[in-house]
């Protein structure tokens, strides 16, 4: 199997093949995510959420985000690594966002950056892309907005749906190489994917979508803390897991591990 580039992803589109990506924060979920066949892994500053147990992905710092990318990279997966770049590493200014998105490539190993925002955020897409950098752009339910959506909500839906077109042409003329859709009504993202010319990446987006992102530990079971109505369970690992760890617990308090085999003379 041969490494996944860019002009994969576009061909992908070209040729009518669905792209799958999920997201990893470490080099065993990065392993297990690439086994499993992806086209891209996406190291989410939802990291923030599923590893570091905050409310919102707000928190999430540069320095994080280069951890969990780099041990994504030790990996060496054959899925495209694409980082997300944390909230204010790029939203004040050209310069920070050139300089911040290059250190996600050159320190951490990604080959593509991804920016929340649509027309807002088109100056910073244009720049960073025209250094070379791939951008993914994501629009719709963009969670680093958090505050001005005044909660996780739907976004699009009727007179708000051609502000979001606007947003999905607006980073396709800047030169975004995909863009998530996140968050919004099926049929809007359906006329978006049908429209751009770039792979649209849909997460709570309908079928419609060229691809498909899921965060890895929500479809797994692990997140039991929240879970929305687009996510898809394909396996429950928290009572397997919790299983595990009881019967080590139970075996440790009777004395029953370690036997012989586990020891050395
Ligand atoms: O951080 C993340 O995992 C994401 C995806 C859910 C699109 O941005
Ligand atoms: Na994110």
């Amino acid at each position: 199997q041969k490494k996944t580039t860019i002009p994969d992803i576009f061909q992908m589109k070209r040729e009518g093949r669905r792209i799958t990506m999920l997201t990893a924060y470490d080099f065993p979920f990065a392993r297990l995510v690439d086994q499993g066949g992806v086209d891209m892994i996406l190291v989410g500053d939802s990291a923030g959420v599923v590893v570091a147990g905050h409310e919102t992905t707000l928190p999430v710092t540069m320095d994080e985000m280069l951890y969990h990318t780099k041990s994504v990279r030790r990996a060496d997966p054959k899925a495209l690594v694409v980082a997300d770049m944390p909230f204010m590493s790029y939203q004040t200014g050209i310069e920070d966002a050139c300089r911040n998105c290059g250190r996600m490539i050159k320190e951490g190993g990604a080959e593509a950056v991804k920016i929340e925002g649509g027309v807002n955020m088109a100056s910073v897409i244009r720049a960073v892309s025209a250094i070379d950098i791939p951008v993914m752009a994501h629009i719709g339910l963009t969670p680093q907005s958090i505050h001005r959506m005044g909660g996780y909500k739907v976004q699009g839906r009727k007179d708000q749906a051609e502000r979001i077109m606007e947003d999905a042409r607006a980073v396709q003329e800047a030169g975004a190489f995909s863009v998530v859709l996140e968050g919004i009504p099926a049929q809007l993202a359906a006329r978006i994917t049908a429209e751009l010319s770039i792979p649209t990446i849909g997460i709570g987006a309908g079928p419609d979508c060229d691809g498909q992102v899921l965060v890895i530990h929500d479809i797994l079971g692990l997140c039991e803390k929240y879970s929305p109505k687009f996510v898809k369970h394909y396996a429950e690992l928290t009572p397997i897991i919790t299983e595990a760890v009881k019967t080590y617990v139970d075996e440790v308090r009777a004395g029953e591990f370690p036997t012989a085999e586990h020891s050395f003379n």
